[in-house]
């Protein structure tokens, strides 16, 4: 269980996550981070769950977090940029979370466009950015970071093959210094959130770039090679027929030869 003493002296000392909500069960950190910005709340809120009892993934789906096992936290940002580049906040998260892991955990980390945490090449996070513009700018951006920690969900309740860092790690992970490194690491990479350095350290996590993958989206299935992703965090697809398409939301998969 985490305990409120605990989660206040690991953090001690950083910028973000200040202040904290701790919640032994909650619906979803996203919905209750959201709900305290749009009241006002300040950037670096963090909102923290043991348990979520409505957690949500991207495209509508469920995220578990069972208690006792996994880190579920949302934090309030408010970057002084434009809307367009909220995908930013995706691969700073997708970035910092890898990082984070590797520090943790004797395993290495990577991304699956756009927003999966792999390890061992199967799922063991995700993050689901939520903003809201002002016109053309960002009000606030909502960073909700879901890990599977020590346990991982069963095969029947997940889109993508699942895994826990204590199953690649083989041994427990323990939550909060993970989650103090993920601050950490955030905090350190946030100035440079414009910069020319976050979309190539990103683009260096992800797996299937250069690789035949199929991508289901909004313009339904389409099969190509995975050049490359853009500074906005589009899919550059390269179709089987020759046509090059920036793909901004979808589900990739490698292609079977
Ligand atoms: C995904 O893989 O599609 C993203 C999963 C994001 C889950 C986290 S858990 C904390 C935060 N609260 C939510 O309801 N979702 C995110």
């Amino acid at each position: 269980m985490l305990h409120a003493q605990s989660l206040l002296d690991e953090l001690n000392g950083l910028a973000l996550g200040h202040p904290i909500y701790l919640y032994q069960e909650i619906g979803s950190t996203n919905d209750a981070a959201r709900r305290l910005a749009q009241a006002g709340a300040p950037e670096g809120l963090l909102v923290v769950a043991e348990a979520q009892t409505a957690g949500r993934g991207r495209a509508g789906r469920s995220w578990l977090t069972p208690p006792g096992t996994a880190l579920a936290f949302s934090l309030v940002l408010r970057p002084k940029v434009e809307a367009a580049q909220a995908s930013r906040l995706t691969m700073l998260a997708g970035v910092v979370v890898c990082e984070a892991i590797e520090q943790a955990a004797p395993v290495s980390a990577e991304l699956k466009w756009p927003n999966d945490v792999l390890v061992g090449g199967r799922k063991a996070g995700g993050i689901l950015v939520e903003a809201e513009m002002i016109g053309d700018r960002l009000a606030f951006a909502i960073v909700g970071v879901g890990l599977n920690v020590n346990a991982a969900p069963p095969p029947e309740a997940v889109h993508f093959p699942a895994t826990s860092l204590r199953d690649e790690a083989g041994r427990p992970v323990e939550r909060l210094p993970l989650l103090r490194a993920i601050l950490t690491r955030l905090e350190a990479r946030y100035p440079g959130l414009a910069s020319a350095g976050l979309p190539a350290a990103w683009r260096s996590r992800l797996k299937m770039l250069g690789r035949p993958v199929v991508v289901h989206g909004p313009e339904g299935e389409l099969a190509g090679m995975a050049e490359d992703v853009d500074a906005d965090g589009a899919l550059v697809l390269r179709l089987d027929s020759g046509e090059r398409r920036r793909i901004l939301a979808g589900d990739a998969r490698l292609r079977p030869a």
